[in-house]
């Protein structure tokens, strides 16, 4: 098959032979491996689990190391890109500070006010608060959902779909002391009111989780405490 991968100088063409059961991280750590050295990409768990392997597939934002090539080979060509709305560092590689910099603005950590010497917290898993904290939890922080959105691109300072569905999973999580601070985060200019529904990001996540509702889920959230007069 044909590959093209852009560098940091432009496209440049490989020809890799096809195997059984090949994702799009094989293809690159053949071309790595096999055909130029040089080339940079990252990936570290090879099984979905660490968000590190997400490229521009095809035009299309993807965690490369659970993607087949059976399914994007397009004219038994597939051409691999450094994803979208990040800056390069060289060629397949981005630089993820302001990805990561957005979920500490949106308030991402935890931040409980159990010690270690306290029992574990009691958390139904069928309370409403529960689940939708579940909805979210599973995040590996590929950035797909981030490079997938338009208004980031628009509008670099939007906070993003990735950490606003963070906020939203924290807001949720009944242990955590800081939500009044997070809403007070997320409800700015740059934050969940930037959201136009595009639903782009929740297309593309590759763990199957819906951003656009953690987003309105956030709307709401800010909405009701205006009322209450609490920001
Ligand atoms: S739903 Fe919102 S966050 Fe998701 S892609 Fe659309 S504009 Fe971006
Ligand atoms: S929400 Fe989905 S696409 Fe976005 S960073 Fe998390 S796992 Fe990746
Ligand atoms: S290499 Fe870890 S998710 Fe792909």
């Amino acid at each position: 098959m044909k590959v093209l991968v852009k560098r940091t100088a432009g496209y440049q063409e490989f020809e890799v032979p096809r195997e059984p059961s090949q994702t799009v991280l094989d293809v690159v750590t053949y071309i790595q491996r096999k055909l130029d050295p040089t080339l940079a990409y990252r990936f570290a768990c090879r099984v979905g689990m660490c968000g590190s392997c997400a490229m521009t597939v095809n035009g299309v934002p993807r965690w490369t190391c659970r993607t087949h090539v059976d399914r994007v080979l397009e004219k038994e060509t597939i051409t691999v890109a450094p994803l979208r709305n990040l800056p390069v560092i060289r060629d397949l590689v981005v630089d993820m500070g302001e990805f990561f910099d957005k979920w500490a603005r949106a308030k991402g950590q935890f931040r409980g006010e159990q010690t270690r010497r306290d029992d574990f917290a009691k958390v139904s898993p069928s309370s409403g608060n529960r689940r939708q904290a579940d909805a979210g939890i599973e995040c590996i922080g590929c950035a797909v959902c981030y490079s997938a959105c338009d208004v980031v691109k628009w509008n670099p300072d939007y906070l993003g779909p990735a950490a606003l569905n963070r906020a939203w999973t924290l807001i949720n999580d009944v242990r955590e002391t800081r939500n009044l601070e997070r809403l007070r985060a997320v409800a700015g200019d740059a934050g969940c009111h930037a959201c136009h529904t595009h639903v782009s990001c929740t297309e593309r996540c590759p763990k199957g989780l819906s951003p656009t509702a953690s987003i309105a889920g956030l709307k709401r959230a800010v909405a009701k405490a205006l009322v209450k007069g609490e920001l």
